[in-house]
């Protein structure tokens, strides 16, 4: 062997003494995760980096004071974390692209995290090695919130054939009543249908051919589709799923099913075959509504961002949020509107489900047509004492859009209808006032909803349920038409 050779093989093995013992650092792997891989030998991880989003928080808060361009403000916010994401990431990044083993791993500068699936007991090791790992966890999956579709509901397919519905009075009352509730129509009369307006869905996926929402697709060129698990093309559901298809249709439905029928759509697949959502994907999901990006997550554009996003999923009770707590101040400052679901935890007190349940959010419960709180819609007060849910909608029996075939209709019941309906009422705001802040939205709903009764007169956090708010229905029914007068014209 040649000293050159010689020279290279004691250097090659000094680079593979340092891969190779690495010092383990048993503290920032979650013991969750250790116990996972002693009986499983692989796991689907969660990196997370040191470096927090607060920093880039703290170095825009200046700027974003004055900045009101919500492109602009999207754009710097998403370099700024982006920036801080890649210097972090670099020496695990490079760890995993040469390790052959791993199936698959995507980097997410939202929350400065990496998710990788398949990961071996040694390479976990080698990460928690690593100097700029904060912590190693297993990635979380949770079971989407249960609405009550089902095929014996479904409505026949020829009674809602193509063109049937677009003539309003031929729609019948069931399709109209949580819409007619809410003074929909009348807002429709005064010209505010959406229009303008792009909303974002957090789900399932989404029928994108079905009749009633085809038209109102954004279109795939237009970033209007994410599926962080196979970054398929088009908008699509897994076979007897109906939730993502449910929710956007109760936002933007065509033919008297949609809030707001002219506002357009883009969705994110955060839930996989079984109904579970994963928590790497919603969070990759929620990145790609502050600044999306092609369907294979690349080219992002901030000035695509959706107006408005509706998300009928939750923590269930008592299971570790602090990936969502941490990335909401980053959700905040990007001024987008998201609308979240209370819960279907109900009744009792203090069980309003994260993210909901945080203040910066608006957490819809469910009514029913009657004016009364369903008994599953959850209540608050949430953390701190704060009133929750902030507002009730339907949420019992709301006809919907159903991605049986591209003609179906079904019932279907829970926070997750009351959630897009209410997202739909925002999306009409927003085209009256496109500037309105979350803040002013928040007062702009809570002020002008109405009383309805509550589930029992069981008093939660101090406040009674003849006190309006209260805990159980916040400030009563969203009322459309109420919201859009008290919006001073623009
Ligand atoms: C299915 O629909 C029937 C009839 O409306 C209803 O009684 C039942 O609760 C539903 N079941 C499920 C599992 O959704
Ligand atoms: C709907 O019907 C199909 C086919 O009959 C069945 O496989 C599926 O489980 C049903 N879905 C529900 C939610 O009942
Ligand atoms: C809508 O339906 C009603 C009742 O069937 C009918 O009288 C009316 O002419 C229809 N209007 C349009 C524009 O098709
Ligand atoms: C998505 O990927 C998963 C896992 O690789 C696979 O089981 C599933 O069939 C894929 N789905 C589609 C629609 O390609
Ligand atoms: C980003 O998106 C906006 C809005 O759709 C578009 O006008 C602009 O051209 C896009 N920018 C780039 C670099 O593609
Ligand atoms: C709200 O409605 C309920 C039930 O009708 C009633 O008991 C309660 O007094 C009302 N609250 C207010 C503040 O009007």
């Amino acid at each position: 062997m040649s000293a050159g050779l010689l020279y290279w093989a004691f250097l090659k093995s000094l680079f593979v003494l340092v891969i190779l013992a690495p010092q383990i650092r048993p503290q920032v792997i979650s013991n969750k995760l250790k116990e996972s891989l002693e009986k499983n030998r692989v796991g689907n991880i969660i990196v997370t980096f040191k470096t927090r989003p607060s920093e880039a928080l703290n170095r825009v808060a200046d700027k974003f004071k004055t900045l009101k361009n919500r492109g602009e403000r999207l754009h710097i916010l998403s370099t700024e974390l982006e920036n801080d994401a890649l210097k972090s990431q670099k020496t695990t990044l490079e760890l995993l692209q040469s390790e052959k083993s791993i199936t698959k791993f995507f980097s997410l500068w939202i929350t400065n995290q990496i998710s990788v699936r398949g990961a071996s007991i040694d390479l976990v090791n080698k990460i928690g090695s690593l100097q700029d790992v904060l912590r190693v966890e297993e990635c979380k999956a949770f079971t989407l919130p249960a609405t009550n579709t089902n095929n014996s509901t479904m409505l026949p397919e020829d009674t809602y054939k193509k063109g049937q519905m677009r003539n309003k009075t031929s729609i019948g009352p069931t399709a109209w009543q949580y819409l007619q509730k809410m003074g929909v129509q009348g807002v429709w009369e005064l010209g505010f249908v959406g229009k303008g307006i792009l909303v974002g869905v957090i789900d399932t996926g989404v029928r994108g051919t079905h009749d009633a929402l085809r038209d109102n697709y954004i279109g795939t060129k237009n970033y209007g589709w994410f599926d962080p698990e196979n970054l398929s093309k088009y908008p699509f559901e897994y076979k007897y799923q109906f939730h993502g298809t449910n929710s956007i249709g109760a936002v933007v439905g065509n033919y008297g099913f949609g809030v707001a029928p002219s506002a357009k759509w883009m969705a994110c697949k955060a839930v996989d075959k079984d109904n579970k959502w994963h928590e790497d994907w919603v969070v990759a999901c929620l990145q790609f509504m502050v600044c999306p990006t092609d369907y294979q997550g690349n080219n992002k554009n901030c000035s695509k961002a959706p107006h408005v996003i509706t998300n009928s999923w939750y923590y269930p009770s008592g299971e570790d949020d602090t990936v969502l707590r941490e990335l909401t101040p980053v959700l905040a400052q990007s001024q987008l509107h998201f609308v979240f679901c209370a819960g279907n935890e109900g009744p009792g007190c203090g069980k309003v489900a994260p993210p909901g349940s945080y203040k910066e959010f608006i957490a819809v419960g469910a009514g029913d047509i009657q004016d009364k709180l369903m008994s599953y819609s959850s209540w608050g007060p949430g953390p701190d004492g704060i009133i929750k849910p902030e507002v009730i909608c339907g949420g019992k029996g709301v006809l919907v859009v159903s991605p049986a075939s591209d003609f179906s209709y079904s019932n279907s019941d829970g926070c997750s209808m009351a959630t897009p309906l209410v997202a739909g009422v925002v999306a009409l705001l927003l085209q009256k006032h496109p500037l309105l802040s979350p803040a002013e939205v928040k007062q702009i709903l809570t002020s002008t909803a109405t009383n309805i009764t509550a589930f029992s007169d069981e008093e939660c956090g101090g406040i009674p349920v003849t006190q309006i708010p209260n805990n159980q229905i916040g400030y009563g029914f969203v009322n459309a038409l109420n919201a859009i007068h008290a919006l001073p014209a623009s």
